[in-house]
């Protein structure tokens, strides 16, 4: 049998950064055909492997080699001509160009002289042979972020790309995109192209993958053929025990009504009405959690509760007083805490230190002044206790926080809200991004929130999550809430269809 030869094969890899050693003697490779999924805890050493594959980091120690050849990598423009592309979770398109500017930019053969007409015909011919159904003249703010998604990957695939690496790609899709991408991905593999796939999620590794890498703290720590692996397993390699879904015991008591939102209205960034008469009622000591397709009315939904995006009409109670005029600061003051679906931006910057990040809120800079000054040294002990709280992963507060990994990131974010003592916590997503073990941790952290008699509202993408976590479940679609059910009384069945947009008998809104 003739020996295949890996399309990409990295040995002996290592890469430190200050106080951490990111990637450690790390051997990987990938068969042309392939689909790997690159799996292993946050802050393993995940995006950095990748990073130096594709041409943005260079390895203290290690070779690469491409179909056999040894390259040196020193820019991801050079990465990109070896055949290498990434897609980052954020995306890097020009908003007002359109798909096929997008596509053709800065690519060597502009072909000049050739009319528009003629390139966005090439386009779309080339991108329905990967499967693909775009309108190159569309521009690229019109577009979901699944179809940004899909213009990305096609710009990869002109430029020659035999390696495509996404880095968590499934995150922001909803699952109609998820299988749209997995065709697109199972076409590219059919082609010979080979794919590696960061992700948290173990059902989508099981569903799509072919063979899975495995890293713990900066080390391969297991591989092997998906065929001969199950969920167990793999999660027993990336964090090198079994994880005990905690779920919180006995009928809860829930107390007396703190939060009544009624008849909201609320528009989107592009005009229309994302939240659109939506009510309902939210106790101390409960857990409700918000199901529906991403991109239902969720984001806006939780934005609008912290204040942080205006509504049309309606109103928002908060212990009987009319809240929905107060700015973030007023409301974070009465106890309302957020962590909205924009991470960056809205929560973190990226550019300044863990530390300024810890009490970057206005609402918590008055905590820390010392005069006119800021209080430095109660400000590290702050930022330290929400470190070693949270589990948070980092060698040095003074760093910048765009150094944590992606997990660490969002435990950085959320320690920071819950920190503040709220009574009533909103969070959109909480766990995206977390490896299992995280996730588990932040649960926790809600369960214990409610034990005090916090009220959360969470919007969760998981079903099985939401009858894991939460006490009663709303059901949102076209920006309302169309029935609100207590978990123990549904199935993961009636909610979906609800989901979906199946009709709800009875009344529009139903309170239990
Ligand atoms: N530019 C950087 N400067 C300093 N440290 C970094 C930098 N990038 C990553 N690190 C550190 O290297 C380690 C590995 O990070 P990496 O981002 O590769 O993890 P990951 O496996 O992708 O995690 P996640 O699942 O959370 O995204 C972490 O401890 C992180 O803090
Ligand atoms: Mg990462």
């Amino acid at each position: 049998m003739l020996k295949r030869i890996p399309a990409i094969e990295m040995s002996g890899i290592s890469k430190r950064f200050p106080g951490v050693s990111a990637n450690d003697n790390i051997n990987f490779k990938v068969y042309p055909g392939e689909i790997h999924a690159l799996l292993g805890e946050n802050g393993a050493g995940k995006s950095t492997l990748m990073s130096i594959l594709a041409g943005l980091y260079r390895p203290d120690s290690g070779k690469i080699k491409i179909k056999g050849e040894a390259v040196k990598l020193r820019s991801p423009g050079n990465a990109l001509e070896a055949g290498i592309g990434m897609i980052y979770q954020h995306f890097r398109l020009v908003s007002n160009f359109t798909i096929a500017e997008n596509i053709i930019l800065g690519t060597k053969n502009k072909k000049i002289g050739i009319n528009k007409e003629q390139i966005e015909s090439d386009i779309r011919s080339f991108s329905s042979s990967f499967g693909m159904e775009i309108n190159p003249a569309d521009k690229i703010y019109q577009l979901s972020l699944g179809e940004q998604q899909r213009v990305e990957i096609l710009k990869m695939l002109y430029r020659g790309c035999e390696i495509l690496i996404m880095d968590e790609p499934t995150t922001v899709l909803t699952p109609g995109e998820v299988k749209e991408l997995f065709k697109i991905l199972r076409t590219m593999a059919e082609q010979g192209k080979g794919v590696v796939l960061i992700t948290h999620k173990l059902d989508e590794v099981m569903e799509i993958a072919d063979y899975v890498t495995v890293l713990r703290s900066g080390k391969v720590v297991g591989d092997g053929q998906i065929s001969e692996l199950d969920k167990q397993s793999l999660t027993r390699m990336m964090v090198g025990r079994d994880i005990v879904h905690s779920q919180a015991e006995g009928k809860k008591q829930i107390g007396e009504l703190i939060l009544a939102v009624d008849n909201l209205n609320v528009k989107g960034v592009r005009g229309n009405r994302a939240v659109s008469n939506l009510s309902f009622n939210l106790y101390k000591g409960e857990i409700l959690a918000i199901a529906g397709v991403a991109g239902n009315g969720q984001k806006e939904l939780i934005e609008a509760i912290a204040g942080l995006r205006e509504i049309e009409s309606g109103s928002i109670e908060y212990e009987g007083e009319e809240i929905q005029h107060y700015n973030v600061k007023a409301r974070a003051v009465l106890g309302i805490r957020t962590v909205p679906e924009d991470r960056i931006g809205m929560g973190l910057v990226p550019n300044i230190s863990i530390m300024d990040n810890s009490i970057l809120r206005s609402y918590l800079q008055d905590e820390f002044k010392k005069g006119f000054l800021l209080d430095y040294p109660k400000i590290k002990e702050y930022a330290r206790q929400i470190i070693s709280d949270y589990n948070i992963v980092c060698s040095d507060i003074h760093h910048p926080v765009n150094y944590l990994s992606g997990g660490n990131l969002q435990k950085l974010l959320l320690g920071r809200e819950i920190d503040g003592n709220p009574r009533v916590l909103a969070a959109a997503y909480p766990v995206r991004g977390l490896d299992v073990a995280a996730s588990e941790d932040v649960y926790n952290l809600f369960f214990h929130e409610r034990e005090k008699g916090t009220a959360i509202l969470l919007i969760l993408e998981d079903l099985e999550d939401v009858f894991r976590i939460a006490d009663r479940v709303a059901v949102m679609y076209q920006g309302s809430i169309k029935k609100i059910l207590e978990v123990e009384n549904t199935s993961i069945d009636e909610i979906g269809s609800i989901m979906l947009g199946a009709e709800v008998m009875g009344e529009q809104y139903a309170e239990v």
